[in-house]
């Protein structure tokens, strides 16, 4: 009963739409999810797993929140909307935490026995919001709207993206993560640069310099350097040729 106070307080608390507890406790389609399910875990506990999948089965009809009764949520939890709202059976959820419509805590399909998130006390889970593997979202972190997290999360960060990345941490955003996307074709072009610079220099060639895949580089281009430098390589030669024909 204790649980289920926090769960109407938390609702008051969290959603400012919310008027009183009557109105949340009677038309709250997450408060009713999390009501139900703590009976339905009360039963999974107590060997009636059939009896806790029914009411879980009911919940997910009524609601369209799906929670495993096996599922460990502390008191203080409020799933806001809630529809599309998935809860694996290994899930441990702390106290105080939000959640949005649309997320899943789940398995990645690779893990077994503890495969589901654990979220500690004062999370934010954003809208659509995947979180997938036995992994630990520390608390008073918050998971942006739309954001697939693999990996653990550290307290008091703020993690966004596919996959998910930490951009803040205690309040103070990160910036030395690298979150420029791989360009293959650019990538080649680099290559075939540092090539073609290794041959000018053992030709001793002096020619165009610039380009756009080396940083810092300056636009010393000279169109007309490779034709100069071969103009004066046949002068050279011919000069040379001459030379040998007047012996
Ligand atoms: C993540 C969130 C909670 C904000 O947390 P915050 O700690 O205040 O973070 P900030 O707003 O300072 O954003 C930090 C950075 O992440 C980016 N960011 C925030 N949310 C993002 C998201 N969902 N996806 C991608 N990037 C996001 C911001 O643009 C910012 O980047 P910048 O510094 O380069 O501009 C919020 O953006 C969010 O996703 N809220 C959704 C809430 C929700 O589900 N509402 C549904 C109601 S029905």
């Amino acid at each position: 009963m204790g649980k289920i106070k926090m769960d109407l307080q938390a609702a008051l608390d969290k959603d400012p739409a919310a008027r009183n507890k009557f109105e949340i406790f009677f038309t709250y389609g997450g408060f009713k999810a999390l009501y139900r399910h703590r009976f339905a875990h009360w039963f999974y506990n107590h060997k009636m797993k059939y009896l806790a999948k029914l009411i879980a089965s009911g919940t997910r009809r009524k609601t369209g929140i799906d929670i495993h009764p096996a599922a460990k949520i502390a008191g203080g939890v409020f799933i806001d909307h809630g529809v599309g709202v998935v809860i694996g059976e290994t899930v441990e959820i702390g106290t105080n935490v939000l959640i949005y419509q649309g997320v899943t805590l789940g398995g990645t399909g690779k893990d077994t026995g503890k495969r589901h998130p654990t979220i500690e006390d004062n999370v934010m889970i954003s809208a659509g919001a995947k979180v997938l593997g036995p992994i630990l979202v520390g608390h008073n972190s918050k998971i942006g709207a739309g954001s697939v997290v693999l990996k653990d999360v550290p307290p008091n960060s703020t993690v966004v993206g596919v996959p998910g990345r930490v951009v803040k941490y205690n309040d103070v955003r990160v910036d030395d993560i690298d979150q420029k996307l791989p360009d293959p074709i650019l990538e080649e072009f680099a290559r075939l640069n540092k090539r073609i610079e290794s041959l000018e220099k053992a030709l001793d060639v002096k020619s165009c310099k610039y380009s756009i895949t080396q940083e810092n580089s300056v636009d010393e281009c000279d169109g007309n350097a490779i034709e100069r430098e071969i103009g004066e390589l046949e002068d050279a030669i011919e000069s040379k040729i001459n030379n040998l024909r007047k012996h």
